[in-house]
């Protein structure tokens, strides 16, 4: 089986590295790589990439991922997100083959306490959300057989990330101040990659399994809580590491203005993705937890 990767230096493009080595023959790009193209601006080079490939799988790690930075880039934010996407669909169609893309908590407007299903109605609030819920949109309309996992607040042991920037900040300053409007749950880079290599094959068997999935790890929390864990978990992981805070002050979104609207209620229900692949999504402590001992060993 040849698999074509795409985005392979992102959090989620580096773990699916790994996970999708043992699953056959795996052409891994990114933007800058070089013979064949990887550039999701480059709609005519993506195609030509796909028709001399022929891969039975393409997995596309790769977006626009900056969320503020998308309300002033909306076009470039568009071709990323929503044109790459329908061109891979529209080649995946052509060939027969699986389109694997990952999408977000973003297309819903965050309100409500419950847990967003996937037969919810999307209403973006920013650019990067209205683009994702379009690239889905293309991806569906153009009949090629796909999993889309729309996730949320992903983090991965490389790279930068939110717990790290609270151990950093931790050790910078007495106070610091974290939002605890916004409810959601840490999702490991690591985990959707070992869910992506599961699920490719269970749909290569069984192509009804094929669709729309939430995909997130267990349970719910705030940056704030999620920020006292990361702390916590810290001080017993490493009891030498300097922590000077001593107050993390909970504070409302509003509190840190930012040019594209994020949603306050980010939780994604995963019941649909755990009955048709008989799989566990874990407690989102867990793999924080794990990525912690990484990072602070
Ligand atoms: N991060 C989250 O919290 C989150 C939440 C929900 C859903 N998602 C979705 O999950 C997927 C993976 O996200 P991630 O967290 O792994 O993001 P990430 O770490 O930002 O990775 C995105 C990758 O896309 C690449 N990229 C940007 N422009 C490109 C272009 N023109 N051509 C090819 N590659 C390009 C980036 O490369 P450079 O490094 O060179 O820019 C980067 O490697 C995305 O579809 C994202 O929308 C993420």
């Amino acid at each position: 089986m040849k698999i074509l990767l795409l985005g392979k230096n992102g959090q989620v493009g580096w773990e699916l590295q790994r996970s999708l080595a043992p699953l056959g023959e795996l052409i891994a790009l990114d933007r800058h790589s070089v013979g064949q193209c990887g550039d999701l601006s480059n709609l005519a080079g993506l195609a030509d990439t796909v028709r001399a490939i022929r891969p039975d799988v393409i997995v596309n790690a790769a977006a626009h991922t900056a969320v503020d930075r998308a309300e002033s880039e909306a076009e470039l934010a568009d071709t990323l997100n929503a044109l790459a996407p329908g061109v891979l669909a529209e080649e995946a169609a052509q060939i027969g083959a699986l389109l694997v893309h990952y999408s977000t908590d973003y297309v819903f407007d965050g309100s409500g306490e419950r847990s967003w299903q996937e037969t919810d109605t999307p209403a973006p609030l920013s650019v990067y959300g209205h683009t994702k819920l379009a690239g889905e949109l293309r991806i569906q309309a153009a009949g090629a057989r796909h999993l889309i996992f729309r996730t949320s607040w992903v983090y991965g042991a490389r790279g930068g990330n939110f717990a790290k920037t609270m151990l950093r900040l931790a050790q910078e300053r007495e106070r610091l101040t974290v939002i605890n409007d916004q409810f959601g749950a840490p999702t490991g880079a690591d985990l959707l990659a070992d869910v992506t290599a599961h699920a490719i094959r269970q749909v290569l068997a069984h192509p009804q399994d094929a669709g729309l999935y939430h995909l997130a790890a267990a349970g719910e929390t705030t940056w704030h809580a999620y920020a006292q864990h990361v702390l916590a978990q810290a001080r017993l992981e490493k009891p030498t590491l300097p922590i000077k805070a001593t107050e993390l002050a909970p504070v409302p979104t509003s509190a840190f203005p930012t040019p594209a609207h994020r949603p306050l209620n980010s939780r994604l229900a995963t019941q649909h993705l755990q009955s048709t692949f008989g799989l566990t999504l874990p407690p989102w402590q867990q793999g924080v937890n794990r990525m912690l001992a990484e990072v602070l060993a």
